[in-house]
């Protein structure tokens, strides 16, 4: 088999960049290892930068986003028992959705099978070949059978722990933090009680408010990285969220899991016909919001070079893909590590409290810091180059 563009991998940055090469005229298949059902289920992000949404709409894939997606102006930043509110439509003319990552998912994917776009699933046994070649590979198993797909570049969106990264790692730089706690999450059946989200300091440690609808919660605690969420019966989940965001709606607790919080970065994102895009080359701490963001980012950065090589033969755009992708990669690993650090518990004591204290303080008192939290979290405009 034969196609310019192989995508491994069917999250946001390979479905996304699927859409946005089918739009030129440029052929892709999309090799996904899950099933369509596990991927199409699987609880993750939730928070929509502007320049997210403004993609879906031009890729016309924001129909039921546009109907069913929450728009907020603005977020609370709770500490000593108090919400303070930071009004990010105010201060930077722009929004933030809310609209489960899973749903993204679901509306990229039926968008490529109505446009005849292959997407393989429960594809096995993947690996990348000749990739310093014009001509690179992939071979995987589906249905039982052994396919080779030749192709002019191959995407690896395949996520942290896919193949992609591992087939370059002699070439690669690695940054990485792994902090001591991670974020239990809960779904519930519950009627949020907030309007906006709520990004809770307590010395307890950080808890978070968030949503999907007006009829389910989604909500997130600070706990040890290595916790057991056996040690977590619904009731203490209950306790705990009401003892660090004041007035919590409970209800039935239909999703729970605990996610260890790492910090990474991958360089170059690229080797020969290789390109690496969203969580296979980088992670956040998801306190900023910015993981499927800066995924999908990546991909609108990747599909015009791609276009180029493929329809003009130039790589002259392709070679500058890492560079461009890293400016907004290490501004959001910035502003997800200044966020993660102002309202966990970094376990550095007292005198490290009431340093975070007087951040919280600061963004309250000063605008301009209002302000640069606020540009940093709906997201820098695209039309910046990166
Ligand atoms: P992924 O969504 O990981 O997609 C990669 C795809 O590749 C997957 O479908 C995977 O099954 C497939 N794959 C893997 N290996 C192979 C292989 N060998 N062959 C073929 N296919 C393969 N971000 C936020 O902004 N806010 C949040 O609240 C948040 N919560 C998160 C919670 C969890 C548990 C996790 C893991 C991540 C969370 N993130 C959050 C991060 C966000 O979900 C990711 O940044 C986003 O999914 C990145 O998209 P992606 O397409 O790069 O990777
Ligand atoms: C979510 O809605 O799941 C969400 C929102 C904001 C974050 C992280 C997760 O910072």
């Amino acid at each position: 088999m034969r196609t310019q563009v192989g995508i491994v991998g069917a999250g946001p940055a390979g479905l996304t960049l699927a859409m946005l090469l089918h739009r030129e005229g440029i052929d892709c298949i999309v090799l996904e290892n899950r099933d369509r059902a596990y991927v199409e289920k699987r609880v993750r992000a939730g928070l929509l930068e502007q320049n997210t949404v403004d993609l879906m709409r031009q890729l016309n894939v924001a129909d039921r986003l546009d109907t069913e997606g929450l728009e907020h102006n603005g977020i609370y930043l709770r500490y000593d028992g108090k919400n303070h509110y930071v009004d990010m439509a105010g201060l930077t003319g722009r929004h933030i959705t809310i609209y489960g990552q899973q749903e993204v998912v679901k509306d990229l994917t039926n968008a490529l099978l109505e446009r005849d776009v292959q997407v393989l699933f429960e594809v096995s046994d993947v690996e990348l070949h000749d990739i310093e070649t014009d001509q690179p590979r992939i071979t995987y198993k589906h249905d039982g059978q052994e396919h080779e797909l030749i192709c002019d570049v191959i995407a690896g969106c395949d996520g942290f722990h896919g193949i992609s990264r591992p087939t370059i790692a002699e070439h690669l730089t690695e940054y990485e933090y792994e902090y001591q706690f991670g974020w239990l999450g809960i779904l519930a059946e519950a009627e949020p009680a907030t309007d906006e989200l709520i990004y809770a300091w307590h010395e307890n440690g950080f808890a978070l408010y968030t949503m999907r609808s007006q009829t389910i919660s989604r909500l997130y605690l600070q706990v040890d990285a290595d916790e057991d969420i056996e040690n977590w019966p619904d009731g203490r989940i209950w306790d705990e969220l009401k003892t660090r965001l004041g007035n919590v709606n409970d209800g039935n607790i239909f999703d729970k899991g605990i996610t260890p919080m790492r910090t990474y970065v991958a360089e170059p994102m690229q080797h020969g016909r290789l390109f690496l895009a969203g969580d296979s080359a980088h992670i956040v701490p998801p306190t900023g919001a910015k993981g499927l963001n800066l995924a999908v980012n990546d991909v609108r950065l990747l599909a015009p070079g791609l276009t180029e090589l493929i329809k003009n033969s130039s790589s002259e755009r392709l070679d500058g893909y890492t560079e461009a992708a890293l400016h907004r990669v290490w501004r959001a690993q910035d502003f997800s590590n200044y966020m993660t650090q102002m309202l966990h518990d970094l376990g550095g004591g007292p005198f490290q409290r009431r340093m975070q204290l007087a951040r919280l303080a600061y963004v309250e008192r000063s605008e301009a810091a209002a302000r640069s939290l606020a540009e940093n979290y709906v997201g820098l405009p695209a039309q910046s180059g990166f």
